[in-house]
Formats: C-alpha cells, sequence, structure tokens
C-alpha cells in the first residue's frame, strides 16, 4: 500500500494525528484548547459514527456478485435483466437474520433475510426475501408487533418466550412459518447454503402487456445443510460471527457460493379462481402444480472493501421494482413499499439512493427530489424544479409495460377490516409440510426444539402452543405432551 500523507478531514496536513495540542504544566499536565481542530474533530467524529441500525434484520454478512440468465424469459416479462442467455447484471447481497441486534450471534434459529439488489440498465432491482417460503402475519398493521414479540422484553431486556408465544397463540396464521422456524432449516450452517424466497406474489409483465403471477426463488446449488441446536448455541459464543467469517473465508478463497434463480408463474385465468393463497403470504403454491422455471444464476465474487459503506448503508425495499415485473394487491407487500424507503430516510437521510451502493448504474433523472441532507451530486444544477416546465431537459420515458392494478375490484366492495380469520385452510399446508416433508427424525427434532422454548412458560399458555400445534396433526400434540412429562422427569 502507497503511503499517503494524514490530513484533517477537509485536508490540512497534520503531521501526527496521534497527538493533540496542550498547553503543557508542570508534571505531565497540559490545557486542551478549542483550537486544536484535530482534537476536535476526532472527538466530534467518533461521537457521531453510529447510525441507527435497522429496526429489524440488523446483524447481516453481505458481498457482490453477479446475475447471469440462463434461460430467456422474455415471453413472460420485459425486464431487460432477465432477458437474452448470457445477460450479466451486477448485484449486491445481503443475508440478515432478523431479531438480533447488529452486535448478535449469527447461528441463531431465526429467519434469514435474503436480499439482493440488482443494478439494472432500467434502475435498481431488489428482491428482498426470507429463507423460508412463508411470513407469520398478512395483515400488515401486525408486523411491528410480530417483531416485538421476537425481541427483548420491555422490562427484562431479554428475548422471552411467553412473550413470543402469547403472539404466536392468538395470531395463529403463523402456525405454518412457525413449522418452518423450528425445523432443520431455522438453523442454516452457513450463509452459502440458504434458500431464498420472494415471498410475496409479482407480476411478471411481457413486452406486449400480458402478465402473470409469479413468486421468485433463489436456490443454493450447493446442498441445503444445517447446524444442530447444541452446535449452534456452542459457535454463538465461541464465534458469534460465524456465518459472516464463512461467507467472507470462502469468497476470499475463490469459493464463489452460487444460487440458481427460478420464478413460479400462474395465469391470470388461474388466479381468478385459485382462492386467497394467490396473496396470502402464510401459505406457498405447490411445486407440483406451478414447477419452477429457471431463469439464472447467481454468484458472490467480491467481499466488501468496507462493510459500513457498502453492506450498511445499502438500502433494499420491495419498492424497488423494474419494468415487466409489478406489484399485486397482497396488502403486505404494498406496506413494506411504504416501509423500507421510510425506514432509509430515517436511517440514512433522505439523499440515501445517492450512497454508493444504492445509486443507479443507469441514467437517474429526478429532479423533483432534490436538496435536503447531504446531497452528493451536482443536484440538477438550475434544471426546473417544478413539473410541466416547458424549460425541463426532462423527456417521458419509455416505459413498454406497466400493469399495476389488473385486478377487478370486487363488486359492491367497500372499505372495511382486512382480518382473513383463520380456518382449515390455514392447517393444510403446515399438516403437508410435517407429514410429507419431515421424516421420523426431523418430526422428533421439531418437538424438542418446540419444547425446548416452552420450559418457562406458563402451563395455559403451553396448553395453548400445544393446542394450536395439535391442529396441525394431533400427533404433534401428543408428542408435545410426552416431551413435557419426561422433561418434568428429568
Ligand atoms: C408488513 C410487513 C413488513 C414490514 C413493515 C417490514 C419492514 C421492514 C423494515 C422497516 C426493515 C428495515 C429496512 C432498512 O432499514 O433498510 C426491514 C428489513 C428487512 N425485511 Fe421486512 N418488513 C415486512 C415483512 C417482511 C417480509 C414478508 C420479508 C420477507 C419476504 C421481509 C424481509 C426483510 C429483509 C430481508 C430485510 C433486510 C433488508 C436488508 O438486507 O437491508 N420483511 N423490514
Amino acid at each position: 500500500m502507497s503511503k499517503r500523507p494524514f490530513t484533517l478531514a477537509e485536508g490540512q496536513p497534520v503531521s501526527d494525528p496521534s497527538v493533540s495540542t496542550t498547553l503543557p504544566v508542570y508534571g505531565s499536565g497540559g490545557i486542551t484548547t478549542l483550537g486544536d481542530t484535530l482534537l476536535i474533530e476526532t472527538l466530534a467524529h467518533f461521537n457521531r459514527e453510529r447510525i441507527p441500525e435497522r429496526v429489524v434484520h440488523a446483524k447481516a454478512a453481505g458481498a457482490w456478485g453477479e446475475f447471469e440468465v440462463t434461460n430467456d424469459i422474455s415471453s413472460l416479462t420485459s425486464a431487460k435483466f432477465l432477458n437474452g442467455v448470457g445477460k450479466k447484471t451486477p448485484v449486491l447481497f445481503r443475508l440478515s437474520t432478523t431479531g438480533g441486534e447488529k452486535g448478535s450471534a449469527d447461528t441463531v434459529r431465526d429467519v434469514r433475510g435474503f436480499s439482493v439488489k440488482f443494478y439494472t440498465e432500467e434502475g435498481n432491482h431488489d428482491i428482498v426475501g426470507n429463507h423460508i417460503p412463508v411470513f407469520f402475519v398478512r395483515d400488515p398493521v401486525r408486523f411491528p408487533s410480530l417483531n416485538r414479540s421476537h425481541k427483548k422484553h420491555p422490562a427484562t431486556n431479554r428475548p422471552d418466550w411467553t412473550m413470543f408465544w402469547d403472539f404466536h397463540v392468538n395470531q395463529p396464521e403463523s402456525v405454518h412459518a412457525l413449522m418452518h422456524l423450528f425445523g432443520s432449516r431455522g438453523i442454516p450452517d452457513s450463509i452459502r447454503r440458504v434458500t431464498g424466497f420472494g415471498v410475496h406474489t409479482f407480476k411478471l409483465v411481457a413486452a406486449d402487456g400480458r402478465f402473470r403471477y409469479c413468486k421468485f426463488h433463489f436456490r443454493p446449488t450447493q446442498s441445503i445443510t444445517h447446524f444442530s441446536g447444541q452446535e449452534a448455541t456452542r459457535l454463538a459464543g465461541a464465534n458469534a460471527d460465524f456465518h459472516n467469517q464463512d461467507l467472507w473465508d470462502a469468497i476470499s478463497r475463490g469459493q464463489f457460493p452460487v444460487w440458481k434463480l427460478y420464478v413460479q408463474v400462474m395465469e391470470p385465468e388461474q388466479a381468478e379462481t385459485y382462492g386467497r393463497a394467490l396473496f396470502d403470504i402464510t401459505k406457498v403454491w405447490p411445486h407440483k402444480d406451478f414447477p419452477l422455471i429457471e431463469v439464472g444464476k447467481m454468484s458472490l465474487n467480491k467481499n466488501p472493501a468496507n462493510y459500513f459503506a457498502e453492506i450498511e448503508q445499502a438500502a433494499f425495499s420491495p419498492s424497488n421494482m423494474v419494468p415487466g415485473i409489478a406489484m399485486t394487491p397482497d396488502p403486505m407487500l404494498q406496506a413494506r413499499m411504504f416501509a423500507y424507503p421510510d425506514a432509509q430516510r430515517y436511517r440514512l437521510g433522505v439523499n440515501y439512493t445517492q450512497l454508493p451502493s444504492n445509486r443507479a448504474i443507469c441514467p437517474v433523472y429526478a429532479p423533483f427530489e432534490r436538496d435536503g441532507m447531504a446531497t452528493m451530486t451536482r443536484n440538477y444544477g438550475g434544471d426546473p424544479n417544478y413539473v410541466r416546465s416547458t424549460l425541463s431537459p426532462g423527456s417521458p420515458s419509455q416505459i413498454i409495460s406497466d400493469v399495476r392494478h389488473t385486478e377487478r375490484i370486487e363488486r359492491n366492495a367497500s372499505l372495511g377490516q382486512n382480518e382473513i380469520l383463520v380456518d382449515d385452510e390455514d392447517y393444510i399446508q403446515p399438516r403437508e409440510l410435517w407429514n410429507k416433508v419431515f421424516d421420523e427424525a426431523e418430526k422428533r427434532q421439531w418437538v424438542a426444539n418446540v419444547s425446548q422454548t416452552l420450559e418457562d412458560v406458563p402451563v395455559q399458555l403451553r396448553e395453548a402452543v400445544t393446542a394450536m400445534f395439535s391442529k396441525v396433526d394431533p400427533r404433534i400434540g401428543q408428542l408435545m405432551v410426552s416431551k413435557a412429562s419426561t422433561n418434568a422427569h428429568l
């Protein structure tokens, strides 16, 4: 590394940044002064080093990479980054736990966030998904409560299983996500081998304006593996940043992790009679009905040169969509489209889109969003800052297809409460997971994983949890009861 002279932040030379200036007195004492800009700048900047951490998904690893189309889907979408075999697009990837703070351990049982920013010629497209295919709630107003119940208790400042289960037994639409969370996938052993699900239903819009509903899936090319609870707990103490290290070291060694991207596609005609699993993110679309269609592969090939600048300041949002991919009437998705940029304006400032990780690689001309704290661009110079000006150099963009709201509003629809009551349908997919996907060993481990969390929970709540899972399959309840009595005898 070539040497360069130290300076202050505005370039003035500094002879030694490790020595402040004092007016010496006897002994080794001295009087510091407001005139010591080096000292003041150093202390003042240190005091402002922290920015608000993400309110959820605060602990993460990240890396740069590339996406390459391996199967042309231009008949499904006009999105240029998904068209033409061999087409390459740079990406930024971030993999997080959900509940823990920025300094928390990697190897905990939790849902992993799976974020990818594609820097396309039509602007940034983000997939901000999870490593399990379903989510806990389907009404966005419950999201803050869901997360509070998984985080620390307001009095004890510790995670609290009573709070956790109290939330879930009263919002049992989460039962499907809980089945996944307490299965072996709940503790991945490496970031390089996790699945990534877009979870929501989106629209793919073709150049001719036809649309289909779709779901996005990333699958690692290596097989999916996990830690035992014991090993994960040991590592959480021995190396709290285990997953960060594993990803970093693999990329440094040139062992670049690879995922394949797939879509599931549903025709709008099918959708009209498909029922609520169409937009309900507590449900999956079965692969046998909607097979995976390969789209491309993503590989991660470069570690960040600076974690704070590149990963902490990254701003992923489901609202970042390019033409050819559109939103749907999933209230969770729409709420997220508000929540992320809102969180980022708070966390990173109103001009966060100008930060290197968030900057589009295509030309950006948004002269009606200017000024504000920390403007880093030339701020559109003297261009008109009001719309409809004949003096403006701006011109309408040619958008091939933009199908936002194609769904018919129900006849006689009226504004009302969104609650979709939990009924038998909510237990069907969790039951299939239990009966068709979990083998006997997985079933027993699942019961052990849940039972462990119930040991200090009040009896009534424990019974409510057992009752909730018994609705998935009565055998779960029986196993939980027998596990509880074994634990009580130990
Ligand atoms: C109404 C529901 C939801 C709300 C209001 C919400 C809100 C948020 C907020 C405010 C952040 C922090 C963003 C930031 O500071 O940059 C965040 C992060 C995140 N959320 Fe959600 N979320 C919701 C549901 C979901 C769902 C369903 C998924 C997965 C499909 C998800 C995945 C993520 C991920 C991966 C991150 C981390 C993004 C990153 O890597 O920076 N969230 N969420």
